[in-house]
């Protein structure tokens, strides 16, 4: 079958690491089952396997992608929950054990893809194949940083670190839908006027004086935005953090965290319940992933050259 793999790892070059081309059918160890992949999409995790982050030299060669959405053996439409967990927590996000596709086990940048039995979630008819492969990954962890995590109620107002990535443009508009004010910070001039559009109430240049303290700032940006995320909270506020594309070693500004009496919470992922809630809420509300573009998945590389160069707004999805 046709897959694209990490066969190496390059910091500086993670593209040289990629290989497309024929891969063998996937092993299905007991109580796991195949799901033909109708469609995938690109997150930021696939360029950090190709740095070598995350996984061990020994998994390579190693199939990429977390996202799936595809029929399973008996041909119903299924989305793909992309925790592997052992089984024995309610939180398959606590399981010390845990991994994602593509870390321990042959991701989703494939015909077919062997997944637990009990991650397989219903894919409702009304999502397009191509929006059922956002939810497993970006939309989902913006979802659990929101509604799990921030401790926000409609009302109060959020920043959204970054613009034009999968998970920020997720939590645009998931927040807007649950009557945040939603503001958003971007590098680009272009994406924030489209973070506008999208349903951030308002957008600034990454680093900005905000003209009021929030409530909760979603980060995902990490060491290039850190410092304004702790100056733009109000005492008592929260970061909830899930990513640092930029880096993981800012200053910790220490004394501004005691003594506004700042949170600082972490959010991996979500749950398969919390999967099947956010199926639920896009059915109930018509919300919808925002889709930058659709690929074949043949032309893997050039979709994580895109994610690479930063040349998206919203997720890039692979299809078959
Ligand atoms: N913990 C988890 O379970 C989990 C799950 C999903 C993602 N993540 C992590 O979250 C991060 C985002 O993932 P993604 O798939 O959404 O990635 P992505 O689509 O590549 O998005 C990258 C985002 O980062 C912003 N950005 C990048 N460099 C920046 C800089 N120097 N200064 C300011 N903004 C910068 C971009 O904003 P603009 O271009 O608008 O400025 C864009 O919104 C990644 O690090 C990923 O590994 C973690």
């Amino acid at each position: 079958m046709f897959a694209a793999s990490a066969v190496a790892f390059s910091s500086e070059d993670p593209l040289s690491a990629l290989n497309t081309g024929d891969h063998p059918e996937p092993e299905v160890p007991e109580g796991w089952t195949v799901v033909d992949v109708r469609a995938t999409s690109v997150n930021h995790h696939d360029l950090w396997t190709l740095k070598g982050v995350g996984i061990s030299a020994d998994r390579l060669p190693m199939i990429l992608g977390c996202d799936a959405a595809g029929l399973d053996e008996d041909g119903n439409e299924v989305i793909v929950h992309a925790v592997i967990s052992s089984g024995r927590y309610a939180d398959e996000t606590m399981d010390p054990a845990r991994s994602l596709l593509s870390e321990r086990h042959p991701g989703t940048f494939a015909e077919r893809v062997a997944v637990p039995r009990r991650n397989l979630v219903a894919k409702p008819p009304e999502l397009t194949w191509a929006e059922a492969a956002c939810l497993p990954t970006a939309w989902l962890t913006a979802y659990r940083m929101l509604f799990t995590r921030s401790g926000l109620v409609p009302g109060q107002t959020v920043l959204v670190q970054g613009a034009g990535g999968g998970v920020s443009t997720a939590l645009i508009m998931l927040a807007r839908q649950a009557g945040l004010r939603v503001w958003v910070t971007s590098r680009d001039e272009a994406k924030r006027a489209r973070a506008e559009d999208l349903g951030a109430h308002a957008a600034f240049a990454s680093g900005a004086r905000l003209p009021e303290k929030v409530d909760v700032v979603l980060e995902t940006v990490g060491a290039a935005t850190w410092a304004h995320s702790l100056r733009s909270l109000r005492p008592g506020g929260r970061i909830v953090i899930a990513g640092a594309t930029s880096g993981s070693q800012p200053p910790a500004d220490l004394s501004r965290v005691f003594f506004l009496q700042l949170s600082v919470v972490g959010s991996t992922m979500g749950t398969r319940d919390e999967l099947e809630r956010l199926v639920a809420m896009c059915q109930a509300t018509g919300l919808r992933p925002l889709i930058d573009r659709e690929l074949p998945l043949t032309e893997a590389r050039q979709a994580l050259a895109h994610v690479a160069a930063g040349d998206l707004f919203g997720k890039i999805v692979l299809t078959r």
